[in-house]
Formats: structure tokens, C-alpha cells, sequence
């Protein structure tokens, strides 16, 4: 899904005028590959290292898999290029660099300059998240974040989008005839509606649980104090992206939540600033930051209309709102982002990171 997303935003972006590409897959080499201006492409063979090494940069959404099977056999039989992997597998690695230039061009820059050759994209909730608060962080001014997260199917995998709206055809197939009869009640309806999310008809073989109608609040596997690793990496990539060490790191942490959105993850953040801002100067900062983070008014007709998946969908936009101080004190900022997690959550930072090293390999 990621490699599909890539695609079209590179053909959009006519990124493939300035490239050789060469196409490889691990499950249909051989056949024929995507269209690019008008000629269909072969595609060569994924595992064929050989092949694989002789190009100047590789760039892999097949997954973390693909990656621990092929990149340290890639790097021993000779491959000098550049890695560009989608998969988590190795971000945490010493000697590569996450990419997500509108916050962290600087340590790409660094990275390029100190010879670094494998560049990985981040978790999508964490590089959402640091897109929309970026002017706080570029500001200094961030102490801590909490993040309530509330991440789409799309972000489990292309089958559980299926599952997402299998079940919700399900609940719906079930419901027909009390939704069509206006004298039935509500609690008639959600009594139907529960008994189905409980029922072994629901599909929830990828889930385990209902996700329409209800909410999962555990994503990826446990690991240590209570945490989940979705949440785990909201710390360490948060603060590999900001090129910040463990001892110097700012504490980002909360509950990552699925919840029944398509491809838009969203967020409720509590940021705790290090000295009290102005509101209208906070406001300034993140407008500043990027060009694709957006400030949507703290109004009701603004944040139906702007800050929600329904609106933020196949858009770069990154819609912060609902920005306010909270109670807990003049330092505490409440705020709520949203952002589509294939674009800027996936597919984006590996096309520009293509655009940067165009650049730097020029040079
Ligand atoms: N791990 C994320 C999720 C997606 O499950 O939503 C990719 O970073």
C-alpha cells in the first residue's frame, strides 16, 4: 500500500523525469511492473542481490521482513548506495538517520555529510505528531507531550481496512430492517448493533476485536512498563527524528488507540511547554513552522468542517486545532491534529529523501 502511494505521488510530482527506476518484487518478478509516462516496466527480481546492488539508491515498502532478510546480506555482498526502507526495522540503528525533512532537514544534512547511508522513515503517528507541533519544537519550548492517539485501519495493513469496512457492511446488513422501520427504538437498534459486534459473524481476523462501533485501545506488542511498542516508539523515534540523545531527550508518551478511521490518524495532545507563551504567539509559531501544517480555528464549524479523517484524507494537510490552554496551568496546551498516515505518515518522506539525495549526489 505504501509502495502504491509512492508511486502516484512520484508520477504526480513528476519525480521519475530525473530517475532511472528499476522495479523489483518479492512475489510477482517477471511480470509486469507499473506504467511510468507511458511505458510499462518489468519487474526484476527482489531477493536478486546482485542486481539489487548495483544501483545507486534502493528504496523498500515491502516491510520489516523483506528488510532483516536482505539489507545485511545487500551491505556484505558489496552494496555502497543508499537504503531508503519504510519498514521499522532498522530505525534504531546507529548508523542510520529517520527521515522527515520539514522538521529535520538539519540532521538528514548531518547524516549525508558524515557519510550515514541508510535513511528510514519513522512511525507514522510519531512523524504526524512532530509535523503538527513543529513550531513548538523549533522553538524550544516543548517540556513533555502526552499523545491520545486515534490511529486508522490503514495503519495495520491494507487487509484490515477490508476487515474495517467488512464489519461495518456486517453491522449494517444486520441492522437494515430495524433502521428502515422509524418505530423502532434506539436501544432496539443498538441492542441488534451490540449483539453483532459480539457475534462470531463479525470478520475480525486481522483486529481480533470489532473496530466499527467501538475502539481498540492496544496496538502492536507489549513491551516494557506497560507500555505497547506503538507507544515505546513514540519516545525513542520522536527523539532520534529530533536528533536529541536519551540524556537529552523530551518525554513524549500516551495511549495509542485504533479507532474506525480509514487512512488518517489523529491525535489529542497535551503539551507541557517549558515557560508560559501567549496563545496568539503558540498559534504563530506552529502556522510558521511548515507549509502543510494548518491552524483550524477552535470553533465548532471549523473543526467539523477541517479536523477530522473525513476531511483530512489523500491530503499532505496536517490541521492543528482545538488549541487551548488547559486547566492544569498556563503552561499545559491542549491541541488536536490529524494527518493522512500513507502521505506524511509513509509515502512523503521517502520521495523527498529521494529529492534530497538527487541533490546531494549532484553536488
Ligand atoms: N504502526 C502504525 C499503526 C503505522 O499501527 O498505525 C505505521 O507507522
Amino acid at each position: 500500500m505504501v509502495g502504491s502511494v509512492l508511486l502516484d505521488r512520484m508520477r504526480e510530482q513528476g519525480d521519475f523525469k530525473t530517475i532511472k527506476p528499476t522495479f523489483f518484487s518479492t512475489s510477482a518478478a517477471g511480470k509486469s511492473g507499473p506504467e511510468i509516462d507511458g511505458v510499462k516496466q518489468g519487474l526484476g527480481d527482489a531477493y536478486d542481490i546482485d542486481t539489487l546492488r548495483k544501483h545507486d539508491v534502493l528504496i523498500s515498502c515491502q516491510g520489516g521482513s523483506y528488510t532483516t532478510d536482505v539489507y545485511a546480506r545487500l551491505r556484505a555482498a558489496g552494496f555502497h548506495g543508499y537504503f531508503i526502507d519504510a519498514a521499522s526495522t532498522l530505525r534504531m540503528e546507529r548508523d542510520s538517520v529517520l527521515i522527515l525533512d520539514p522538521v529535520n532537514l538539519d540532521v538528514i544534512q548531518r547524516g549525508l555529510a558524515d557519510g550515514i547511508k541508510t535513511y528510514v522513515g519513522p512511525n507514522c503517528t510519531v512523524s504526524l505528531m512532530l509535523m503538527g507541533m513543529d513550531g513548538l519544537f523549533k522553538a524550544g519550548l516543548v517540556e513533555w507531550v502526552s499523545s491520545m492517539t486515534y490511529q486508522a485501519a490503514s495503519g495495520a495493513g491494507a487487509s484490515t481496512m477490508r476487515e474495517l469496512v467488512a464489519q461495518l457492511a456486517t453491522v449494517a446488513d444486520a441492522s437494515r430492517t430495524l433502521l428502515a422501520d422509524p418505530a423502532a427504538s434506539a436501544l432496539a437498534l443498538d441492542a441488534r448493533v451490540s449483539e453483532t459486534l459480539r457475534s462470531s459473524t463479525l470478520p475480525t481476523e486481522n483486529f481480533g476485536a470489532a473496530l466499527a462501533g467501538s475502539v481498540i485501545p492496544w496496538i502492536d506488542k507489549a513491551v516494557a512498563d506497560g507500555q505497547t511498542k506503538e507507544e515505546w516508539k513514540g519516545h525513542v523515534e520522536a527523539n532520534k527524528i529530533l536528533g536529541r540523545s536519551e540524556a537529552n531527550s523530551i518525554p513524549v508518551d500516551g495511549i495509542c488507540v485504533r479507532v474506525g478511521a480509514m487512512r488518517c490518524h489523529s491525535q489529542g495532545l497535551t503539551v507541557k511547554l517549558n515557560r508560559d507563551v501567549p496563545l496568539d504567539e503558540i498559534v504563530a509559531l506552529l502556522a510558521a513552522a511548515n507549509p502543510w501544517v494548518k491552524i483550524v480555528a477552535n470553533d465548532k464549524e471549523s473543526t467539523l468542517r477541517e479536523l477530522s479523517p473525513a476531511a483530512v484524507t489523500g491530503t499532505l494537510s496536517v490541521p492543528v486545532g482545538r488549541i487551548h490552554k488547559l486547566k492544569m496551568g498556563p503552561q499545559y496546551l491542549g491541541a488536536f491534529t490529524v494527518g493522512d498516515q500513507l502521505l506524511w505518515g509513509a509515502a512523503e518522506p521517502l520521495r523527498r529523501m529521494l529529492q534530497i539525495l538527487r541533490e546531494h549526489l549532484k553536488a
